[in-house]
């Protein structure tokens, strides 16, 4: 087989950034994808319709064929009618980032319950809650563990909210998600596939790979694979493909995040075809996450070709997932 046609994915999970960088990244994502959750994690963050629409105006701008679906950033003070303005304004998801977790977060939830009247209102008006599931204060690798406590309570609490617990990265967040009521879903993405602490750390300093939730240890990364591989309708693709400029990277501190949206699908055909799993492609990157936001599926196609082709080292000034690797799916 050398041609591999494929619905064109839909990724529930992206940063395009915004300012110069925007239509670069942008451009890189359309290529690949047809729809994309985007985050709100930037600055000033999401928080109004008028800067959600005026955001999604300029990711149009830079894209013909391209959906954004859009977030706002989630807190303690949003009124219903700042809420049902979102919703007429295109959102389809809140974002729950715990105060200081990952990039951009300084301002998010220190306490749980403060957002709870927040969340009832989203259940309400049919909204998804997209939640970072890390505890801040916690070691670092114990981070998601020690938080999945809190998505068990909301999804308790607000039994019709959907929630979708991101990029998953421990064997306890993929245990607790596959055994969780159906309006728990979760997404996973390509690189929290392939790394483990060891492609950060373990030999020399990885920046490119250093991200949040860090990639953990090879039993974590295989309970993922597990889940991708599941066939569960709950599990589908979010790549959180998260770019930053390379000297932004190649520092101290440096940035969190990985930018894997132009290699991402390639990437995923070879993961799920060397795992015997390239059947349930197709509904992971085009199908589940859809149904779970209540879309309609994509009706359109991309085809990759058996072609090996070397990842370029950078695309507008961000270092991909992979830069100087040789892939086996090139897309058409
Ligand atoms: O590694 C990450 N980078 N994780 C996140 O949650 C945010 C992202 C970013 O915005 O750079
Ligand atoms: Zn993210």
């Amino acid at each position: 087989m050398n041609d591999l046609i494929l619905p064109l994915p839909d990724d529930f999970h992206v940063h395009l950034r915004q300012d110069e960088a925007l239509a670069g990244y942008v451009s890189d994502y359309a290529e690949q994808f047809g729809r994309g959750l985007v985050m709100p994690n930037t600055i000033p963050p999401i928080t109004t319709p008028e800067l959600l629409l005026d955001y999604k105006q300029k990711i149009l701008a830079s894209a013909s064929r391209f959906e954004p679906l859009m977030t706002f950033k989630l807190h303690a003070a949003y009124s219903r009618d700042t809420l049902e303005k979102m919703k007429a304004s295109g959102a389809a998801a809140g974002k729950y980032y715990p105060a200081g977790v990952t990039t951009n977060s300084q301002d998010g939830i220190s306490e749980l319950e403060s957002v709870f009247p927040v969340l009832e209102m989203m259940e309400d008006l049919g909204f998804v809650l997209s939640i970072h599931g890390e505890e801040p204060s916690a070691f670092c690798l114990d981070r998601e563990s020690a938080f999945i406590w809190r998505v068990e309570r909301i999804a308790e609490r607000f039994p019709k909210l959907k929630v979708v617990f991101e990029h998953l990265s421990t064997a306890a967040a993929v245990d607790f998600v596959l055994n969780a009521p159906e309006n728990v879903a979760a997404t996973i993405t390509v690189h929290h596939l392939m790394l483990t602490l060891d492609d950060v750390i373990g030999d020399g300093l990885q920046p490119h790979h250093f991200c949040k939730p860090l990639p953990k240890f090879p039993a974590d990364r295989e309970a993922v694979r597990a889940a991708a591989f599941s066939g569960r309708s709950k599990i589908f693709f979010g790549s959180d493909s998260a770019p930053h400029p390379r000297e932004k990277k190649e520092c101290a501190p440096g940035a969190a995040g990985v930018y894997t949206a132009p290699v991402a699908i390639p990437l995923l055909a070879e993961i799920f075809e060397n795992a015997g799993k390239l059947s349930l492609l197709p509904d992971f990157i085009g199908g589940f996450g859809a149904d779970f936001y209540g879309l309609p599926r994509t009706s359109e196609s991309i085809t990759l070709v058996r072609e090996p082709w070397v990842v370029p080292d950078s695309y507008h000034g961000a270092v991909p997932l992979a830069a100087g690797k040789t892939l086996q799916w090139k897309l058409k």
